[in-house]
């Protein structure tokens, strides 16, 4: 359970703990931030809403732990990687709890999603011994001018600290997809976890903690982003920043100084179905790339762009899939689980609202009871309503029927967002044609948008975000290049 066994240390009354300098404490400011459970709408944790002076602590801590860290051996620092994901799969029991009452997230997801973490620390590990156990060496006369009396070394170098901040949707996962790089590479880590889901990240943390990593090396801070969200993203201390969430990460990236900023923050996905596309294939991946956790994924698809003349039937085929979707609490581990807050089902209901009052056609009859909405799908959506561009976060998908290619593409590359999206056609030479065309980070060809597998290169472009993520790329972003460069009296050609 939750807070208790070898968690029994991070808890305190009914409020959880943050964690600075090796050690699990109380806020100075003696006061909390409420979690609320998106299911019951009820408080389900409590966590301390730390100061700004608990946030110059921490950052003066990691500065110090990072000078040593960054001296540590890198097989050392594999190791206690290793650990750590050992010790987080081992306890994925309690961490999911935590997910399915923060967050809902159905039940095997919530476990899912704690394993992929696991694994996604030891692929750091790995990765991170053979990427920065190479340098590069130069010699000058390969360009225009010079002899052979310049010798380059390059290696790797750590940033200093790294600021991680992940999202509600996956706060396990996204926040290891920071930290593992981070402290594979040298980096301290500073964690801001998401108010939903900062129960579950900070299990996690204590994970790391169990595995011996040494103080202050990991800092986990809670407290309300009026409070600490600004200081924090635009405190001196922080040497990279690594954000994933929604528009908020514009205002961050206006803000915050000369630091590399790694940032994902969200799409439109499109699904562009071609005439010859195998459409049970298509219906299959729109149920589980538009519905899987409510919708609730950047990656998830947000808009279908249907050829006109096998729309029917692709619409017939979603539709009988809907139909079998289990709708209620994660902890039955049905398909549709409320959404994240109340704040978010209204915003929901809103793109649906206006979408009826324009005109969609309703696949099924709409539905809400709290923060549950019922999976649905509009058909006939046009490019004046605002669920044709706008992303809902949730269980509600628009149809847009096109009458060429062209003009899904068009539609795509209109968006002020550009993550990934997909095609569906037999022919592959189109598939090229039209990923090409797809002004975004990632184009799926025969399957739904996704992030994973982790090591593969995540990116968007226009508003979606700046950087590229996966751990190779993300190992590469929170290191620096140093250069030392070993001048010759006189050319020297080896064996020469
Ligand atoms: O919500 C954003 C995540 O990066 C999506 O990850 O494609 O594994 O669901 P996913």
């Amino acid at each position: 359970m939750a807070g208790t066994g070898v968690f029994s240390e991070i808890i305190e009354g009914e409020v959880y703990k943050y964690y600075a300098d090796g050690e699990w404490k109380l806020s100075s400011s003696g006061k909390s931030v409420s979690i609320v459970n998106p299911t019951t709408r009820k408080t389900q944790y409590k966590v301390q809403a730390c100061t700004q002076e608990e946030v110059n602590k921490v950052m003066e801590t990691a500065k110090v732990a990072q000078k040593s860290w960054a001296k540590t051996p890198l097989w050392k620092r594999a190791e206690l990687l290793h650990k750590a994901a050992a010790i987080l799969k081992e306890h994925k029991a309690p961490i999911a709890e935590a997910l399915v009452k923060e967050i809902a997230k159905p039940a095997k997801d919530a476990v899912t999603e704690v394993v992929r973490s696991g694994d996604l620390i030891s692929y750091c590990a790995e990765e991170g011994v053979r990427l920065l156990g190479q340098g590069a060496f130069l010699v000058s006369d390969s360009f225009p001018g010079n002899e052979r009396t310049k010798y380059c070394l390059t290696s790797k170098i750590p940033l200093g600290v790294v600021l991680a901040i992940p999202p509600f949707n996956y706060p396990v996962n996204l926040a290891v997809s920071k930290i593992g790089p981070a402290l594979i590479a040298g980096n301290s880590l500073v964690l801001k976890p998401p108010t939903q889901g900062a129960v579950a990240c900070l299990h996690m943390v204590h994970c790391f903690q169990l595995a011996g990593f040494p103080k202050g090396l990991i800092s986990c801070i809670t407290g309300k982003g009026s409070e600490i969200g600004d200081f924090l993203t635009m405190h001196p201390g922080v040497n990279c920043i690594s954000f994933t969430g929604g528009d908020t990460g514009v205002a961050i990236s206006k803000k915050a100084g000369m630091i590399p900023l790694q940032m994902e923050l969200g799409g439109k996905d499109a699904c562009i179905v071609l005439e010859d596309a195998d459409l049970d294939l298509v219906a299959a991946n729109i149920i589980k790339g538009g519905f899987s956790y409510s919708g609730q994924r950047c990656t998830a698809v947000k808009v279908i762009l249907v050829i006109e003349s096998v729309a029917d039937s692709l619409v017939e085929k979603v539709k009988a899939k809907v139909a079998k979707l289990t709708v209620g609490p994660p902890e039955d581990d049905c398909d549709i689980t409320p959404v994240v807050s109340e704040s978010s089902a209204n915003f929901i209901e809103g793109l649906v609202m206006d979408a009826k009052q324009k005109g969609a056609t309703f696949c099924q009859e709409y539905k809400r009871e709290g923060n549950l909405i019922w999976p649905l799908l509009l058909d006939h959506v046009r490019p004046d309503m605002r669920i044709a561009w706008e992303e809902p976060f949730g269980p509600v998908l628009p149809v847009i029927r096109i009458g060429s290619v062209e003009e899904g593409i068009h539609h795509c590359n209109a968006s002020n967002f550009g993550l990934q999206g997909c095609v569906f056609t037999k022919d592959i030479n189109k598939a090229m044609l039209i990923s090409d065309a797809m002004e975004t980070g990632t184009v799926q060809i025969n399957s739904a948008p996704a992030r994973g597998p982790d090591h593969f290169p995540f990116q968007g472009i226009k508003d979606s975000g700046i950087g590229s993520q996966g751990i190779t790329n993300s190992i590469n972003m929170m290191t620096k290049v140093k250069s030392t460069v070993i001048n010759l009296p006189t050319p020297s050609y080896t064996m020469g």
